[in-house]
């Protein structure tokens, strides 16, 4: 398959983007408070951000004291927004797929990504990049749908649910079986990769990696008492299966 470049169709962005600037949104209230936690001190360090959409975490790296903050990404329209929006004078936006980042010449001390790598076919060759990308000692921290979540193939329920519509459990369904998932969202056919858990652990370890730190989504333990209900109709699905997956890896 070639590159998708979904975010450079109108209808698409449009979609994502009104999601993205939700006041409550999965990636600010779920996605992105897990991953800084587990960041390393940025002051001073050299960042590679891959798939960094509309800047806002290249944004939130500066801000915590990035040295400089290099972001790529293969979508124009991601990137304009990135560099009208989240723009500072160590941040440089740069449209690279990231199959092709072993044209970077230059090394990062922090390599992140956010929800990004669901759209790599060759997950066990994006490590080995990442990987000759990093100085000595350097992380790679990221987040990527969960292979419990990228299993979804569109063709049963997300969740068996009882007569009020409420979600009962999450049905799983050609789990083992990986590679491409075409599904309905936004558009009808939505791509991306599935693979299971034991085959990220292994490629990142086949690329040379130590895993420091696993994660899996949850609701947050600090909701506000007046917002708890809203959270858990906005994202009570994360109690029966966890949205996304994230690690921290070094060399
Ligand atoms: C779900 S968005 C996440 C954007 C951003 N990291 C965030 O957290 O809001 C996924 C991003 O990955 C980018 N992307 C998809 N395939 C890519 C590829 N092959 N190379 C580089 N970026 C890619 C998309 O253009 C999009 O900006």
């Amino acid at each position: 398959m070639a590159q998708q470049n979904i975010y450079d169709n109108d209808e698409f962005f449009n979609s994502f983007k009104g999601i993205r600037e939700q006041d409550i949104n999965y990636n600010d209230m779920i996605e992105t408070p897990i991953l800084h936690k587990m960041l390393p001190d940025l002051t001073g360090k050299n960042v590679l951000d891959i798939g960094c959409g509309m800047g806002q975490h290249a944004k939130q790296y500066s801000d915590m004291g990035a040295k400089s903050v290099l972001g790529i990404d293969i979508s124009e329209k991601m990137l304009a927004f990135a560099k009208e929006h989240n723009s500072a004078p160590n941040i440089t936006y740069c449209r690279m797929a990231f199959e092709d980042l072993e044209k970077l010449s230059d090394k990062f001390d922090v390599i992140t990504s956010s929800l990004a790598f669901d759209y790599v076919k060759d997950f066990g060759e994006l490590m080995k990049k990442i990987h000759n990308l990093l100085v000595p000692g350097g992380k790679l921290v990221f987040s990527m749908s969960h292979p419990i979540s990228t299993a979804y193939d569109g063709v049963y329920d997300r969740y068996t649910r009882n007569e009020n519509g409420e979600k009962l459990y999450a049905n799983l369904h050609n789990y083992s079986i990986e590679g491409i998932r075409k599904v309905k969202w936004v558009v009808d056919d939505y791509e991306l990769y599935h693979r299971k858990v034991s085959t990220l652990i292994n490629e990142m370890i086949s690329a040379g990696f130590v895993i420091e730190e696993c994660q899996e989504a949850k609701l947050p333990d600090d909701i506000p008492e007046e917002m708890y209900q809203k959270y858990l109709d906005m994202f009570g699905g994360i109690i029966h299966h966890p949205d996304f997956i994230f690690f921290r890896v070094s060399c």
